[in-house]
């Protein structure tokens, strides 16, 4: 399956369009239609619930966009968040050096390598350092003195104000910070779909531990990360870990896993967890002169805890999630997107069999009775199947049909999706029906 399926379906579907498409398109922007938002959403408060609710010791926290700047020197992302450019002077590519070579090569070996798109040789750029963030002035004049960066990660946002929220809230280490947000970065290569994007929305984690306790505690999250897919609903066998060797580790990191899925164009990175030690807090206590410590009273001591971090894409999951979910039924000649039913966008459509009889009035009450509970919508228009059809697209794992003897018995049938079996169903007893069905899926 080709990810342009995807894309096209989401386009069609209104899950995701692509930036200002009017103007010819914003390089790697994408905007979330109806169905795109809710199923992102539907994903992000799983993860929000799992952090903040299931965990006692973990906390919420949304911080701002833009930051002082000195945020970014002491991180270490002025210096280091770069990516090395490479261009083609034959045909223009632009590309990033890992891309095409991985490892170290000595100056003048670039001339040696082939251009992927144009084929000729010798024709590339050295690898020049581009730093990813992007920049904005605050205030009405343009000048170095009033530079800001548009965050390329939440996390900074978290160490800032991790002893503000330890105090506030009385937690003692181990204790978590969670946050969701928009990040952004100026990537060289910006491609498949909402996989890499310059805009993107991280769900991020930041763990206080003892130093000490910090390899113990990376064990613990990595369990607990990929446990959390089993409730997306994605298959187990799409995804794996892959741990960063020494050329991959980022500039904070000790240790550092990534968990990939099989995406239709190969296995690549959701989610990392990354032992940041100390790194960044002893960073910002150097450069903002506060301390950053932690007080022990049982010990009487002061100490800079250790982060394990949890950081995953919204997007990128969400990519996972539509891939897993793309079946096409060859056998019905139909398209299925076959989402969990707790995180579809819409759980259930109501269709009375025709517009009269009493049927649409019926219909309208049953919707009444749903809306409280789920994310259900009214369909009359066309043939029953064709209807049914449309909402299998759409990922709708419950299809609900009044009919003439609904009217009659105050019964209707419930479709499932996937089987596409039709029960029977008592209307007072659909919403126990349909919550019973999405515990069991
Ligand atoms: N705070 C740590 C951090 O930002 P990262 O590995 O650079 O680590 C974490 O990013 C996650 O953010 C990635 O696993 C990926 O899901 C998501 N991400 C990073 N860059 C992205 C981009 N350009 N587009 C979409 N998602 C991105």
């Amino acid at each position: 399956m080709s990810i342009e399926k995807i894309v096209s379906l989401c386009k069609r579907r209104g899950f995701i369009f692509q930036s200002s498409e009017i103007y010819g398109g914003f390089g790697a922007i994408y905007d979330y239609g109806p169905l795109g938002i809710s199923l992102k959403n539907n994903i992000s408060q799983l993860w929000w619930k799992e952090m903040t609710q299931l965990h006692e010791n973990i906390v919420g926290l949304d911080s701002g966009i833009l930051m002082h700047p000195k945020v970014w020197e002491a991180s270490g992302h002025i210096g280091a968040f770069n990516d090395p450019l490479v261009d083609c002077k034959e045909c223009k590519a632009r590309y990033r050096a890992d891309e095409l070579f991985e490892g170290e090569l000595g100056d003048g070996d670039w001339m040696k390598i082939q251009c992927p798109k144009c084929g000729t040789t010798g024709n590339l750029t050295e690898p020049r350092q581009f730093n990813l963030m992007f920049k904005t002035h605050v205030g009405p004049i343009e000048e170095d003195s009033n530079i800001a960066y548009l965050r390329p990660e939440t996390a900074q946002g978290i160490y800032v104000n991790y002893l503000l929220t330890q105090n506030a809230m009385r937690l003692k280490v181990p204790f978590g910070i969670a946050q969701i947000g928009k990040a952004f970065r100026n990537e060289i290569v910006a491609r498949n779909f909402i996989f890499r994007t310059r805009e993107f929305e991280q769900m991020e984690m930041q763990y206080f531990v003892k130093p000490g306790d910090d390899d113990e505690s990376m064990k613990d999250w990595k369990a607990k990360r990929i446990k959390f897919y089993d409730q997306l609903g994605i298959d187990s066998k799409k995804l794996r870990f892959h741990e960063h060797g020494p050329n991959e580790l980022a500039h904070y990191a000790k240790e550092a896993w990534d968990i990939e899925f099989e995406f239709p164009f190969g296995w690549s990175e959701i989610e990392g967890i990354h032992n940041r030690t100390d790194y960044d807090l002893a960073r910002h206590q150097e450069s903002s002169g506060k301390k950053m410590e932690i007080f022990d009273q049982q010990k009487n001591d002061r100490f800079l805890p250790f982060i394990i971090e949890t950081s995953a894409g919204l997007n990128r999951m969400m990519l996972a999630v539509l891939s897993d979910a793309y079946w096409n039924d060859e056998e019905n000649n139909r398209i299925v997107m076959k989402f969990h039913p707790k995180i579809s966008p819409i759980t259930a459509v109501v269709c009375p069999l025709v517009k009269k009889d009493g049927l649409p009035e019926l219909g309208r009450e049953v919707m009444d009775i749903l809306k409280p509970h789920f994310k259900v919508i009214y369909d009359q228009q066309g043939s029953i199947g064709k209807r049914y059809y449309r909402q299998d697209e759409a990922g709708t794992p419950y299809g609900i049909t009044v009919d003439h003897q609904s009217v009659e018995d105050r019964t209707v049938t419930l479709r499932d999706r996937d089987t596409q079996v039709q029960k029977r169903i008592s209307i007072d007893n659909l919403v126990n029906a349909i919550n019973d069905s999405m515990e069991a899926y």
